[in-house]
């Protein structure tokens, strides 16, 4: 053998208990990991298609849409954003892009390699835009499709989504919304606020593993995408193919093999979204929205302040919080780890080196969580301002 086995691998796999509260990817529930070690069936089997066909139920309720074009892609988060511009913009075409933080900067990345045309929106970070500026901007720019991030988890922000439908339709654009870390905790509805492609992560809410996106598409975005002069230029992310493989047209007639679905990925997603619906959807918002309430005020006895100023615009999921100048973040994220196998994650983006992230999503909103997160927290600043006095 020219390259010799690795021993590493004749070690038993080894992996930490860690409570993953950072901005996902969050825990999985015990109902979900038990799906997750079932036997692999096949991709084309009609039981796996069944599955399918009750996460497409799922989701149109996680996402309150009755579009029929509803599925998961085979891919983590950042598909959501690649298939969404990819499908239904041509390249030469312009998009929008709200940038409020780091996710309007990647879809900015994505749509600039396919060959769209990107025009901003810049908010200041941590801060909301309102209806009227979009529609100056719109104005100004006429783009055929908008990207707004409902939940920009580098921040903490929570965009308000309500009225900005009808302003991009007013214009004759489409608009696509990230929701990958507020979607089954934050009040949502896709199709009430007019909204035409939203994708959402599994793994951070709906607290299944990543690897797996759920997306839906308006029948106006499907149009589109029928109209399309060029072929997507994703064969992976292709909706034409895709659509046909998770039965989204009407009377398509058999479904066409496109690519081997992750079985495990769709028994897990299947078991997040049960869970889901059998707590309900406004009981899981008001679950998130109590708990974050808990975990606020214990910050503000103590004396924190958020990245993002308007108290309704923080988010319900990931908090992102300034720490005291003479704390490093590093060192508090390390204690938590080490002490507490708690995460707690930096800044990301325009937050970077100013504050920290928690993020308490899925399972891991609880009350008991908040306790323990809070904990953590105390002892790990106690201990970085310790350090920090020794060192001087
Ligand atoms: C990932 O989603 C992050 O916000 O770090």
């Amino acid at each position: 053998m020219d390259v010799e086995a690795p021993k590493e691998l004749l070690e038993p796999l080894q992996l930490p208990r860690r409570i993953l509260t950072g901005p996902g990817p969050s825990n999985c529930s015990q109902r979900v990991l038990q799906a997750l070690r079932q036997q692999v069936l096949g991709h084309m089997h009609p039981e796996v298609f069944q599955l399918m066909d009750e996460i497409k139920a799922g989701l149109r309720y996680a996402f309150q849409t009755a579009n029929k074009f509803t599925l998961a892609i085979s891919a983590s988060g950042h598909a959501g954003m690649e298939a969404s511009i990819g499908n239904v913009l041509e390249r030469g075409e312009n998009i929008l892009i709200v940038k409020a933080g780091l996710w309007g900067e990647r879809a900015a990345d994505i749509a600039g390699r396919l060959g769209i045309h990107v025009d901003f929106l810049e908010t200041e970070p941590g801060v909301a835009f309102t209806p009227d500026t979009l529609e100056e901007a719109i104005k100004k720019h006429r783009p055929k499709a908008v990207f707004v991030v409902h939940s920009e988890s580098s921040t903490g922000l929570k965009q308000p989504l309500e009225g900005i439908g009808n302003v991009v339709h007013k214009y004759g654009g489409l608009l696509i919304v990230d929701t990958v870390a507020s979607l089954g905790a934050e009040p949502f509805y896709a199709d009430a606020w007019g909204i035409d492609v939203v994708y959402t992560g599994s793994q951070k809410v709906l607290g299944a593993p990543a690897g797996i996106t759920p997306i839906s598409f308006s029948p106006e975005a499907v149009k589109k995408i029928q109209s399309r002069r060029s072929p997507v230029p994703v064969y992976y992310w292709d909706m034409n193919l895709l659509g046909k493989y998770w039965n989204c047209f009407e009377g398509q007639g058999p479904r066409i093999y496109h690519h081997t679905v992750s079985a495990t990925l769709v028994y897990g997603l299947r078991e997040a979204l049960a869970q889901l619906v059998e707590e309900g959807l406004a009981a899981s918002w008001t679950r998130h929205a109590s708990v974050t309430e808990k975990f606020h005020r214990g910050l503000l006895r103590r004396g924190y302040e958020f990245f993002v100023k308007e108290p309704s615009h923080r988010l319900r999921t990931v908090s992102a919080i300034m720490l005291p100048r003479d704390v490093e973040a590093s060192r508090v994220i390390r204690y938590a780890m080490d002490r507490y196998n708690v995460e707690i994650s930096g800044g990301l983006g325009p937050s970077a080196g100013k504050v920290i992230r928690i993020g308490l999503m899925g399972v891991n909103a609880t009350p008991g969580h908040v306790d323990l997160v809070l904990r953590a927290l105390d002892e790990a600043v106690k201990f970085a301002k310790c350090q920090l006095k020794s060192n001087l």
